[in-house]
């Protein structure tokens, strides 16, 4: 332990600063070593490797000449390095898991408590969400997601803090059971065979498998695991459980977890808006998601968006100034000084998320 910690980028790094931890690259391998003296080379090296920002000790900092704290990063920047080194703690958990060893249970401690301690970082979190995005390594991303979009709404929905801890423990690990589904459905890129689709849907039961084997983990949140894609209607798997049955941590991680799959696809295959997928959460689930859920989540996370700007159809750029509960997609927008709501001019529609 040598005190304080800062984030700075590598670019303002200096010799004579000393690494406040293992520096690792994207597949896990160890670039410097926790308490290694940075010098010039080393400085190039993790440059070279594409890394951008490290953890230093304050001390260290100190006692290189020239140098003031304001080169430490801001609370954003923290809040990105953070949440990439938690997307490799969960790769590292999934691929031990499928290796055959046993969930880790303090590397999952570590993330949720990590999680609800930037809880404050609401409007961080949902732009990381909305923003970080990698097809190959979507599971793990997915799975933060899921897990701030869940802690989020058990906060909104004012749950208690047992239940805030509950549901983001059971976002992070909803999806684990895919590290037991053969890696070539996984990573397949076409459309799954009617067996192979049966064998993904059995990743519900193979993470309750998992997680309930680990007797510290609470049983509401295996459960919740087993039964994160059953729908209200009695339609999902693997129970067929209509919502009555359903624990409300499931329910929580069942619309954090369709969100989330909904921003990724159309990220990739449009350039939409949030708006949109906002829109077609709230008329495509149905009979799928719980409505007290859904509703806390749609008026809470398109709070966030009054006062983003917009491109329209028409060239102009907007300011949303309000959004309209019954058409997500059609906020009320400012521009310049007039006012238009677009769920009365149909005719003009948002284009871009600027
Ligand atoms: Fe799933
Ligand atoms: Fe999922």
């Amino acid at each position: 332990m040598r005190g304080r910690r800062f984030i700075i980028s590598v670019d303002s790094c200096k010799p004579g600063m000393r690494t406040a931890e293992a520096i690792v690259n994207k597949y896990g391998g160890v670039i410097l070593f926790e308490d290694t003296s940075l010098d010039e080379r080393a400085i190039e090296h993790l440059k070279n490797m594409g890394i951008q920002y490290i953890p230093v000790y304050e001390e260290s900092m100190l006692t290189v000449s020239g140098v003031d704290k304001d080169w430490a990063i801001t609370d954003e920047y923290n809040f990105n390095v953070k949440y990439e080194q938690d997307v490799h703690t969960i790769k590292k958990a999934l691929s031990d898991i499928s290796s055959g060893k046993r969930l880790n249970k303090e590397a999952t401690d570590g993330i949720v408590h990590s999680m609800i301690s930037r809880a404050q970082e609401n409007r961080n979190m949902i732009d990381t969400v909305m923003q970080i995005r990698s097809i190959d390594e979507y599971t793990y991303y997915h799975c933060m997601n899921v897990s701030m979009l869940s802690m989020m709404i058990a906060r909104w929905m004012d749950l208690g803090d047992t239940m805030v801890k509950k549901c983001t423990e059971a976002g992070l690990l909803h999806d684990v059971g895919k590290a037991m589904v053969p890696v070539e459905i996984i990573n397949k890129p076409g459309k799954l065979t009617d067996s192979e689709f049966e064998e993904m849907k059995r990743h519900s039961e193979y993470g309750y498998l998992i997680v309930s084997e680990n007797r510290s983990i609470d049983h509401d949140v295996a459960l919740a695991v087993l039964t994160h894609h059953e729908k209200e209607d009695g339609s999902g798997y693997p129970l067929g459980l209509t919502g009555d049955k359903i624990n409300q941590i499931a329910k929580i991680v069942a619309v954090s977890d369709i969100f989330d799959a909904m921003t990724a696809n159309r990220v990739y295959k449009y350039k939409d808006t949030p708006f949109k997928v906002f829109e077609l959460m709230q008329h495509q689930s149905f009979g799928v998601l719980d409505p007290t859920v859904l509703n806390v989540f749609l008026n809470n996370m398109t709070h966030y968006y009054v006062g983003s700007k917009v491109r329209l159809s028409t060239g102009e750029t907007a300011e949303v100034v309000f959004m309209n509960r019954l058409d997500f997609s059609r906020p009320v927008v400012k521009v310049e000084e007039s006012f238009i709501d677009l769920a009365v001019s149909k005719t003009v529609t948002i284009v871009e998320f600027l």
